[in-house]
């Protein structure tokens, strides 16, 4: 199967503007990668974009040229960065605060980060409990706020002078929402923003602005935003890709590794008990109850997914799941999580597996961030608009059309994501079947 020459790539030419709403741990730590990459400091490692390759034709043909060469993908030198926080300090001074990267690290980008300055946050604090800033826009109903958003995107197209412009949420995560009816319908939404519906979140407000000018959008964490009706309704008509929810970087993405092996072997599962510890205002903000929910569900829909109970009822109906996470603060960013899997094999007889995972959460995210901003270009410029369900391998809680259930398994997901580039390029898909070399 080939399409080819079907899907025309506007040229990345020019610089990608990326607007990311929330400037914590996740974000400074994606910039300062930027900075120290042009200084030659280190390299983008996790990132499939930069590093990644894929394989066209043949096993025989000995194509597997880098994604970033088969794809127009833009450069990370012309990406330009701008942010929103509810916090006055500069990425310099945010990075510092976050504690991720060292400060030898960060003394030597200090001049680019120190002048990302962030711009006024749309902030309502039903939706985030925790935490509390200064650098919020003035009263106003929520329609005003995404008009005051849609100016701030305008003041930076104009200002750097970006050809196009992408958004990533890394704020921080609201609280549980289940869409209601102001998410039914576009024009619900708008009289809902006009009437300041308690429903509409800031992150509503965000993705709302950007469509609206013409920035497609995509969501970090785990609560709700563009996965509604309206705003999915909204994506489609305007011709611009949208994608969610939020990133599978440690403890979730070890389960989408390990789950799909067990059941590749047919090996059953009793229960899944998962726990972390972390310190970052990421933790302090998830410690809240509906924060927690947001991510709890995320979390908690992956392992169902991949192993389908139904048509597995022997090996996965019955298994308990539980994932916790608990604030701590000492430990900062350097989460460090445990899983304690109970299996069990022929005959029935149980066996364990214990995972340890010591991570550092934005470190592992900072690589979404950057492929997240430069596929969500990529796919503009192919004109792929609405839900982009080949990019659920970036997700924990991957958006996917109402009649299909989502993808989880991360190698299924990967297969899916090389297929969609290689369908854009108009190559072969490779479906791993491999008759013909044994003919
Ligand atoms: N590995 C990871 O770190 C990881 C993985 C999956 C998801 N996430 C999600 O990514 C997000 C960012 O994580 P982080 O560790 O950088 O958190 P963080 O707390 O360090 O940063 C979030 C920032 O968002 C700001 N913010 C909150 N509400 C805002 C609003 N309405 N407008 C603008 N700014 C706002 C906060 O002030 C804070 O500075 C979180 O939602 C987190 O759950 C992170």
């Amino acid at each position: 199967m080939s399409n080819k020459d079907s899907v025309q790539i506007a040229p990345a030419e020019g610089k990608l503007g990326v607007l990311i709403p929330g400037m914590g741990a996740v974000t400074t730590t994606f910039i300062a990668g930027l900075e120290a990459f042009k200084l030659g400091l280190g390299k983008p490692i996790g990132s499939l974009t930069q590093l990644g390759t894929v394989r066209l034709g043949k096993r025989t043909d000995g194509r597997s040229p880098a994604i970033k060469d088969f794809v127009p993908l833009a450069k990370m030198s012309d990406i330009e960065v701008a942010c929103w926080d509810i916090f006055e300090d500069n990425a310099y001074e945010a990075a510092t605060k976050a504690g991720v990267l060292e400060t030898a690290l960060l003394e030597q980008v200090k001049a680019p980060l120190s002048a990302i300055k962030p711009m006024k946050a749309v902030f309502d604090q039903n939706f985030v409990k925790r935490i509390k800033g200064p650098n919020i826009k003035a009263e106003g109903s929520k329609m005003e706020h995404a008009e005051m958003v849609m100016d701030d995107i305008r003041q930076f197209q104009k200002r750097t002078g970006v050809a196009r412009t992408t958004m990533i949420w890394c704020g921080s995560t609201e609280v549980y929402h289940q869409p209601a009816a102001v998410h039914a319908t576009l024009k619900d939404f708008e009289r809902g923003l006009q009437k300041d519906d308690p429903e509409i979140s800031p992150s509503q407000i965000y993705a709302y602005a950007a469509l609206k000018s013409g920035v497609g959008y995509a969501n970090g964490a785990p609560h709700l935003t563009t996965d509604m009706p309206a705003l999915i309704e909204l994506a489609r008509d305007v011709n611009l890709p949208i994608c969610g929810k939020d990133f599978k970087s440690g403890q979730t993405f070890m389960k989408t590794l390990i789950a799909p092996g067990l059941k590749s072997r047919m090996l059953g599962l009793n229960g899944w008990f998962s726990t972390n510890i972390l310190g970052n205002r990421d933790g302090e903000v998830l410690d809240e109850p509906g924060s927690f929910r947001s991510k709890e569900v995320t979390k908690s829909s992956a392992l169902e997914h991949i192993l389908q109970g139904d048509l597995y009822p022997d090996l996965y109906k019955e298994f308990y799941h539980k994932v916790r996470i608990e604030y701590y603060p000492p430990r900062g960013d350097a989460k460090e999580g445990w899983d304690n899997i109970d299996i069990f094999g022929w005959l029935g007889y149980p066996m364990q597996i214990k995972i340890n995972f010591l991570c550092r959460d934005s470190i592992l995210a900072a690589p979404l961030v950057l492929d997240l901003v430069l596929f969500m270009d990529l796919a503009q410029r192919a004109g792929m608009r609405g839900i982009q369900e080949w990019l659920s391998f970036y997700f924990k809680g991957p958006m996917h059309a109402p009649e299909v259930y989502p993808e989880h398994d991360i190698f299924i997901q990967l297969m899916k994501m090389k297929n969609t580039l290689r369908w854009m390029r108009g190559e072969d898909l490779i479906t791993h079947l491999g008759l013909e070399y044994y003919d």
